[in-house]
């Protein structure tokens, strides 16, 4: 028994301080994952012994105190909270209490839509006017944040439309998108400002500002889901009539709203969301299902602070807490040596996470990580897994500053750091093995020499029996030298030479991406083979004539010519030409006979009727550029299924959007 209630006043502190962080000082001390997991441990043992059970329990309220800085608001109807559902059985019980409170054996209607992982928002109108805006709060007071929410572009400062009532109070999640989370931060750092973990605690901090100035340039969004108060005529009778109503005043309701039967479409409704959860542009944390009816909500009531009549089904926690064990380096193609997390293996979205990119030393210093530290590490979708941060109340007393190694780990030469760059690189070019692997890889790659078979293992064999030095030695190798490597048989080792008879026929443009120069992508050399023709051009080209090439700017001007300066890369591409590799000649075309010729496309989303590298070879073939981001020099953005970000990016600028249709028509 006090067992239970030590543990129970332990809950209890830990949580209300982890409120403090989160909701005052908009700085959280864990992920949401452990959040979760304190207060349904107390919750748990609150439901075991009802007698110790305080009104002052976090589980007795929404979220904490406002801040001192703004005015604070009484809420007209208090802004609650959702229950949580996190499998199907959660869903399929919530169904069924449902239809056992409504004393009904009938399929009920809900209403699908994604759970914004953002902050909650009151706005009030009154005839129509933007009056109040306000925070959540603890659920009953919040903060009057209406200088900031003016700010917001997609909030209304009045509604569209006539048939609004009197006074109407608008509720919703203000978000940002993550592209413009991702500008945002980008930003920050250039300004040696601190940046955020995510965009949640960026929308937070943003509306959070006394300077509505600076909200005004933050990249902030809202979806609505709802309303409050309300006095006047709605003649609505459901939870969809409402949110259609609100679209025709000009408030935004989520486009991936759906009226859906049955916890059975409710379970789809998810896993599609789910599938789509990587493009939609904001980060989601789940999909909330409502009760269609409004008859039905009002019977049902709430329990808690929760309405009966909604459930918040989560995916699982993209974030998670552990120890990061040590920090290794790891050299790159072009001699970047990046700083590897060695972290306590945790389960992040279902895959278990051992190691996390840490980029560069500043990223660490800027982050405060030390080696022995308890770390936040979020993993979303098919990203590569990143630590957000650390909870620096756990930083154990032996924890350990990283250093940079003085020598490549790999082939001892010194490591060095050009002044102004992030990145230290290993000094030994291709004497280091662990480049020259690297380059050899990238030499074989699909989209460069395209030599299949060569994979990550065999390279690694070759490289270590000394059998090759540099790309050009791959074409010496004889079959009885193939056929001796360990587990190598002799079928495989004719394959490869067939396979390596066959790529020395190639195009100018794969050959200069295979050579591997810094900052020379497919694009760029597809632009440079156009612009030069030859090869012998481009190696003689100086600096003027580089920069009047396409996407080529002083810096990569400079790795060009610094490449073709290099004794050693100059005897290699020799050596390749005797080993045979040809090329058709360039045609270089009259840009101005084609009927694209210098407009700038963007592809995003899934295209129908081709794939997308298709359509970009096609628009290329009319003379277009087709780039992989959204700026203002973009001249069309073609939308298909299922756009990411950058559909947002160009609405934002205002750019010209075309559909599938309009390409395949400017294609004929
Ligand atoms: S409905 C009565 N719908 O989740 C409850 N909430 O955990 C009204 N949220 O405070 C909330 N997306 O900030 C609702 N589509 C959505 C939502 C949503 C995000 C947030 C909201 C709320 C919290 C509850």
């Amino acid at each position: 028994m006090n067992d239970a209630k030590s543990q129970i006043e332990l809950l209890r502190t830990q949580i209300r301080q982890h409120n403090h962080r989160y909701y005052v000082l908009d700085d959280p001390s864990v992920p949401d994952a452990e959040y979760d997991r304190l207060m349904r441990a107390l919750q748990a043992l609150e439901a075991q012994h009802p007698e110790l059970l305080t009104p002052d329990s976090p589980t007795q309220r929404v979220g904490s105190q406002p801040s001192s800085a703004f005015a604070e608001v009484q809420h007209r109807i208090p802004m609650l909270s959702l229950a949580n559902g996190f499998n199907e059985g959660d869903l399929q019980a919530f169904n069924r209490r449902v239809q056992e409170r409504l004393e009904t054996d009938s399929v009920i209607e809900y209403v699908g839509e994604p759970k914004l992982d953002g902050l909650a928002i009151s706005l009030l109108y009154e005839r129509g006017q933007l009056q109040l805006a306000a925070t959540r709060g603890d659920g009953l007071r919040g903060e009057d944040v209406t200088a900031n929410i003016r700010t917001i572009g997609s909030i209304p400062l009045r509604l569209m439309g006539h048939d609004y009532p009197q006074l109407l109070e608008v509720r919703g999640e203000v978000y940002m998108p993550k592209a413009g989370f991702e500008r945002l931060n980008r930003q920050q750092l250039e300004a040696g400002e601190k940046t955020f973990a995510n965009p949640r605690n960026a929308a937070a901090g943003s509306l959070r500002q006394l300077d509505p100035r600076i909200t005004a340039s933050r990249p902030l969004a809202m979806y609505s889901y709802g309303i409050g108060d309300m006095e006047g005529d709605l003649n609505a009778s459901t939870y969809a009539e409402i949110m259609h109503k609100l679209g025709q005043w000009g408030i935004r309701i989520s486009p991936e709203m759906a009226l859906l039967k049955g916890a059975d479409e409710c379970m789809d409704y998810f896993t599609e969301i789910g599938q789509k959860r990587e493009s939609l542009g904001y980060d989601i944390d789940g999909v909330v299902f409502k009760v269609n009816r409004f008859d039905y909500q009002d019977k049902l009531g709430f329990v808690s602070r929760a309405p009966r009549w909604a459930i918040a089904q989560k995916f699982p926690a993209q974030e998670e807490m552990t120890v990061l064990l040590d920090i290794d380096v790891q050299v790159g193609r072009t001699g970047a040596i990046t700083p590897v997390a060695r972290l306590e293996p945790v389960q992040v979205a279902g895959v278990t996470v051992t190691n996390a990119t840490l980029h560069n030393e500043d990223e660490i210093r800027r982050k405060d990580i030390r080696i022995g530290d308890t770390v936040i590490v979020r993993r979303a979708g098919d990203v590569i897994p990143q630590i957000v941060g650390v909870i620096k109340d756990r930083r154990p007393q032996q924890a350990r500053l990283f250093e940079m190694p003085a020598h490549c780990p790999e082939c001892g030469s010194a490591v060095v750091r050009i002044e102004g760059e992030a990145v230290s690189r290993c000094s030994g070019g291709l004497f280091c093995p662990a480049q020259r692997k690297q380059a050899l890889f990238h030499f074989a790659s699909r989209t460069a020499m395209n030599i299949e078979g060569l994979g990550k293992k065999l390279i690694d064999q070759l490289v270590e029996k000394e059998l090759v030095h540099s790309p050009a030695d791959l074409y010496q190798l004889s079959l009885e030298q193939v056929t001796a490597l360990p587990r190598m048989g002799r079928k495989s080792a004719e394959n490869l030479l067939h396979e390596l008879e066959q790529s020395r026929t190639t195009s100018l443009s794969a050959f200069l991406y295979a050579l591997g120069i810094r900052e020379v992508g497919e694009a760029t050399a597809r632009n440079l083979a156009e612009h030069f023709g030859t090869l012998e051009a481009l190696m003689a080209a100086d600096e003027e004539s580089l920069l009047s090439v396409e996407d080529v700017g002083p810096i990569v001007s400079g790795h060009i010519r610094s490449f073709f300066a290099e004794a050693h890369n100059r005897e290699v591409i020799q050596k390749l030409r005797e080993a045979g590799i040809h090329w058709p000649a360039v045609v270089q075309r009259a840009p101005q006979n084609l009927s694209l010729a210098g407009k700038s496309f963007v592809l995003t989303g899934t295209l129908s009727s081709m794939p997308r590298t298709e359509a970009k070879k096609q628009l290329q073939a009319l003379g277009a550029k087709v780039s992989g981001s959204v700026s203002k020099k973009t001249d069309f953005v073609v939308v298909g299924e299922n756009p990411g970000s950058k559909a947002d990016k160009a609405s934002e600028l205002g750019l010209s959007l075309l559909s599938e249709a309009d390409l395949l028509t400017l294609l004929q």
